[in-house]
């Protein structure tokens, strides 16, 4: 239910929206009461021989509507990292969404054509990982790293992104962007390379962002600052 523009009651559905289409937009979604996200009885696991399978993420369900923040909490090896994963359209082989649903602005992301897919990733949906090291490119230049999104997705020039690259570095507090923005992974350290990940992932302003235990690089003391520009960003 919504409140019309003259202050009258219209009743409006998830149905209104059109699934077939793009991921709708988030007034759209707020309109029809649709959540940005939607994970309905989601299992993960590894299919062994024929139909036989072994599940290791079993009937997980949540929503998170436009600008709501929301915490998932479990012991190591629960899943945490494989449910984002799943969502992020990246999960590790063997491994495979064995059932459930994962909806995405009204659209299905599990039935959408692999390309188009792909395509949501940066523009709609983004990961910080885990692992920033894993994550990172080890023989490419972060500068180049971040600015290869925004060059892919928002059609910028290579000098355009590089430019947006530095702000974005800046923005996540690293001293001295444009030197670093010339560095290697390995040349930084495990703060600064967490948050080139952070810039990498918010560069092109996704809608979604999955933050996989997006503090753990760092020490206790920056965990506080990255957690607050996260919020910020
Ligand atoms: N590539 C893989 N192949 C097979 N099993 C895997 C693979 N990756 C993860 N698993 C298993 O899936 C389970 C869930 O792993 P996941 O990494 O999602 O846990 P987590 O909740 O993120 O743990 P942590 O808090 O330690 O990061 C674990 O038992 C793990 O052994
Ligand atoms: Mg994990």
């Amino acid at each position: 239910m919504a409140q019309g523009p003259g202050g009258s009651t219209e009743l409006i559905s998830s149905t209104d929206l059109d699934r077939s289409q793009e991921p709708a937009s988030t007034q759209e979604l707020s309109r029809a009461g649709v959540p940005l996200l939607s994970v309905q009885d989601l299992s993960i696991g590894v299919r062994v021989s024929g139909r036989r399978t072994v599940s290791i993420v079993e009937g997980v369900s949540f929503d998170v509507d436009p600008g709501q923040r929301m915490g998932i909490v479990g012991e190591s090896g629960s899943g945490k990292s494989l449910t984002l994963r799943a969502i992020a359209g990246l999960l590790p082989k063997p491994v495979e969404v064995l059932s459930g649903r994962i909806e995405y602005g009204g659209t299905d992301l599990l039935t959408m054509p692999a390309k188009r897919r792909r395509a949501l990733m940066g523009p709609e949906i983004a990961m910080i990982f885990q692992e920033p090291m894993s994550a990172l490119n080890p023989v490419m230049r972060v500068g180049d790293q971040i600015a290869e999104g925004p060059r892919r997705h928002l059609g910028l020039s290579a000098k355009e992104a590089g430019e947006l690259a530095v702000s974005m570095m800046a923005r996540t507090g690293i001293p001295d962007p444009v030197r670093r923005a010339r560095a290697y992974p390995h040349e930084l350290s495990g703060g600064l390379r967490q948050r080139i990940m952070i810039a990498m992932a918010v560069s092109c302003g996704p809608r979604l962002l999955l933050c996989d235990e997006p503090t753990n690089a760092l020490d206790v003391t920056v965990q506080l600052k990255v957690l607050r520009l996260l919020e910020r960003l």
